[in-house]
């Protein structure tokens, strides 16, 4: 980028971009997740978001459209570190229920992430009057939020002992904090 973002509008449009370069980047990465999962819980819960991420890309670029915009090479930086955190990961951990623990744990990590950018992005848009964008991207949080909420359902599942690696207090609330302000 060589001209500074300035304005609001150009602050929401460089915020698409980046979601774009993100989930066209998580589209790579959860293909290789899939194929890294030991139990087939996983493994299906990471098909069947790498299917949802492939519509989350075409909504955001559809998103793009409707601002008169089309994905720029913009590369979103975050994503880069969390996929190449989580890689680094997959590398050092040995293959089995750890490796799954650590997988949820990255996918997690990279949920929070988007979900806080398309609220973000989801702001601006209702801000800026651009509600056919703003119904777009809601679609996406909304599968965002619930994918959330499944990992930590399934991270609960694969942990059987409740000692001190149990959260009490991450009980999945993100996806009902999600639905009570949508609803
Ligand atoms: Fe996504």
């Amino acid at each position: 980028m060589t001209e500074k973002i300035s304005t609001v509008d150009e602050l929401f449009i460089h915020e698409l971009q980046d979601l774009y370069s993100a989930e066209e980047q998580l589209v790579q990465a959860l293909t290789k997740m899939a194929s890294a999962a030991d139990t087939s819980e996983l493994r299906s819960g990471f098909a069947r978001h790498l299917e949802q991420t492939r519509h989350h890309l075409r909504r955001v670029e559809q998103a793009l459209n409707e601002v008169g915009e089309k994905p720029d090479g913009t590369v979103c930086k975050g994503i880069e570190g969390l996929i190449a955190e989580g890689e680094g990961l997959m590398t050092a951990t040995t293959f089995g229920p750890v490796l799954d623990s650590a997988l949820i744990d990255a996918a997690r990590k990279v949920e929070h992430y988007e979900i806080t950018a398309y609220r973000a992005a989801i702001a601006k848009a209702h801000e800026l009057g651009f509600n056919d964008a703003a119904a777009l991207l809601e679609m996406n949080l909304q599968e965002e939020e619930l994918t959330d909420h499944r990992l930590q359902q399934l991270a609960q599942g694969m942990m059987p002992y409740s000692g001190p690696a149990a959260d009490p207090r991450d009980d999945g609330s993100e996806v009902i904090v999600g639905q009570s302000v949508h609803a």
